[in-house]
């Protein structure tokens, strides 16, 4: 999915092609590409670069030859040759304009919708044993934003929350819980507010006491052979802990429900299928015990083969066994033509072996698009991975807690006056985007520091600097309130006006990239230049002050896209407008 303009001149040319004016060569493909520098137009291709061979001719004559054959079109104003052989196309003002007027009238803002995908993503999918901890918190929020944008395109879309709520570590969480239990139901419920302590004195005891130790390799046991009992405690755990896990969502505006929580429990009976499966298909190998797949094309550092364990020699299953499960799961009942997976980069390994497991033993059919979209480390402000001063994990909460508790002093000094629960619902408004805006500007794949004086700044790519940009051009509409906008016509005129018209008519290229490579970033980055664009417009351009009224009309048109492109685009990243801040 391109701008409108860019896959009509593909378009033309692909149709010089068809009725045989330019030769074709079944390597070459047409591509429009956006121009760098103003000065070489609008969009430029190297078509006749590429077609230099099958045409016989040298580049800049083929290109002179398209261009003679290139149809009248209301939307370029002039074609060059450039350098070798590029043809650089200069669009029309008019179309330009027109295309913006579109987008103003339609409630998807121009976007043309690709074909409707179904498309799985798994994110956030935080182990239930534990509170979440920072280490989650890309994962949910770009994760979000990515879904949140192919809804938009109109894709069909499945989370999944792949939650970590089995495995060996739940008999000493259940063994403490009935020890608590057992003392005082009140006293169990009180420490299990708090995962992170619970864990910790469950891991105590069982350190300590044999006979605890016993009795929670018993449980775990039993657990897997569906005791009821066992079952019903572990239940209640897990209860627990997503309740913990929804507070987190519903602070951060994650758009995950309970209804979207499919475990890693939940393809406990499928495991042994798994297992037989592979053994059928004779891709099982024996190591130590263990059963496991050997695939040629994964060695260690040494060149020494690297399996994917299957299942333990005393009978235990993995992660893996678990991940192919799920992605048969995804591929065959929910129909997935992609499945995303937004889980740190250090589980890439992992992933790259399951999924070309999962297709040579056919779970899942080739068509299908397995992702895995992996992100880097947040580090704190010494480069290293981040922690509390004491040395300890951060929880998810208390980082999002303290980022409202530094906007609320922001929010006050700028606003002496303000009344306090309007302070408190923008410092919240303000601390939470602020903590998700500097995740998701980022490039997913990097490591980056966290750094609340940076987050919180109104200079440069922040959350509060798009949020104030928002409210600067939600204010012109105030004042203008009483002005009749129904038939008034964009004309871009200033030097401005087409900067910042050519930037809003991006937005359709600028999704398709974040659907297509799950980067968020990149819908920053033109919200960004976006806000840049209308600011350097504004100052160039009186709007309310304008010299005719039809220019001011064009120019609030211009103000009003701006802000709705704007406000949607904050909230394809899960982030909240104010109108006043
Ligand atoms: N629970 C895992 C963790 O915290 C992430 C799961 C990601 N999803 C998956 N299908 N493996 O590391």
């Amino acid at each position: 999915m391109k701008s409108h303009i860019q896959s009509l001149l593909e378009q033309t040319l692909q149709s010089l092609i068809e009725q045989g004016v330019v030769p074709t060569d079944v390597q070459a493909r047409i591509q429009v590409d956006r121009t760098k520098d103003k000065s070489h137009g609008d969009f430029a291709t190297n078509l006749a670069m590429m077609l230099t061979k099958a045409a016989r001719r040298n580049p800049r004559e083929l290109a002179q030859l398209i261009i003679d054959n290139l149809p009248e079109s209301s939307h370029v104003d002039k074609v060059e040759i450039a350098g070798p052989g590029f043809i650089n196309f200069f669009i029309d003002d008019n179309a330009l304009a027109n295309q913006l007027q579109e987008a103003l009238a339609d409630p998807k803002l121009g976007v043309t919708l690709p074909e409707s995908q179904t498309i799985v993503v798994d994110y956030s999918s935080p182990n239930l044993a534990k509170e979440m901890h920072v280490g989650h918190l890309r994962s949910s929020i770009i994760g979000d934003s990515v879904v949140r944008t192919l809804e938009f395109l109109g894709h069909k879309v499945i989370r999944q929350n792949h939650v970590g709520d089995w495995g060996t570590q739940f008999g000493m969480l259940l063994a403490y819980m009935e020890e608590l239990q057992a003392k005082d139901e009140g006293k169990a419920s009180l420490e299990l507010s708090d995962l992170e302590t619970f864990y910790r004195a469950a891991k105590v005891r069982f350190d300590e006491s044999e006979e605890f130790a016993t009795r929670a390799r018993k449980l775990v046991v039993e657990l897997q052979s569906g005791d009821e009992y066992c079952n019903k405690l572990w239940r209640q755990f897990n209860d627990i802990s997503l309740s913990h896990c929804h507070q987190v969502y519903a602070k951060l505006g994650v758009s995950l429900t309970r209804d979207d929580v499919r475990g890693e429990s939940t393809y406990n009976d499928d495991l042994q299928q798994v297992v037989a499966d592979l053994d059928a298909q004779g891709l099982l190998s024996e190591s130590e015990g263990a059963k496991v797949v050997f695939q040629d094309e994964f060695k260690t550092k040494d060149g020494e083969p690297l399996p994917v364990i299957i299942q333990k020699a005393d009978g235990g299953f993995l992660y893996a066994t678990t991940d192919l499960a799920a992605m048969r799961y995804r591929a065959n009942v929910l129909k997935a033509d992609r499945a995303l997976y937004f889980v740190d980069l250090r589980q890439g390994l992992h992933f790259q072996q399951v999924f070309s497991l999962a297709k040579l033993a056919k779970f899942v059919p080739e068509s299908v698009s397995l992702e895995h979209l992996g992100f880097g480390t947040m580090n704190g402000e010494d480069g290293r991975p981040f922690k509390t001063r004491s040395g300890g994990v951060v929880k998810l909460v208390d980082l999002l807690d303290e980022a409202v508790e530094r906007a609320v002093e922001l929010v006050r000094s700028k606003n002496p006056n303000m009344d306090e629960a309007e302070v408190q619902h923008i410092a919240k408004v303000v601390g939470i985007s602020s903590v998700k805006y500097a995740d998701l500007s980022k490039n997913r794949t990097s490591d980056y520091i966290f750094s609340f004086d940076q987050m919180l700044s109104f200079e440069g790519n922040t959350a509060p600097y798009l949020l104030y940009a928002y409210t600067r051009v939600a204010g012109i509409f105030k004042k203008a309130q009483d002005i009749d906008l129904t038939d008034a016509k964009i004309v871009l005129e200033h030097e401005k006006e087409k900067d910042l018209g050519t930037k809003l008519g991006q937005f359709n290229e600028i999704l398709s990239r974040v659907s297509a490579k799950g980067q968020p970033h990149v819908l920053c980055g033109y919200l960004f230049e976006l806000a840049g664009a209308f600011s350097s417009f504004y100052e160039a351009c009186p709007v309310l002050s304008a010299e005719t009224e039809a220019q001011k009309h064009s120019r609030l048109q211009l103000a009003k896209l701006t802000a709705q492109t704007l406000k949607q685009g904050l909230a394809l990243l899960g982030i909240e407008t104010l109108e006043k801040m």
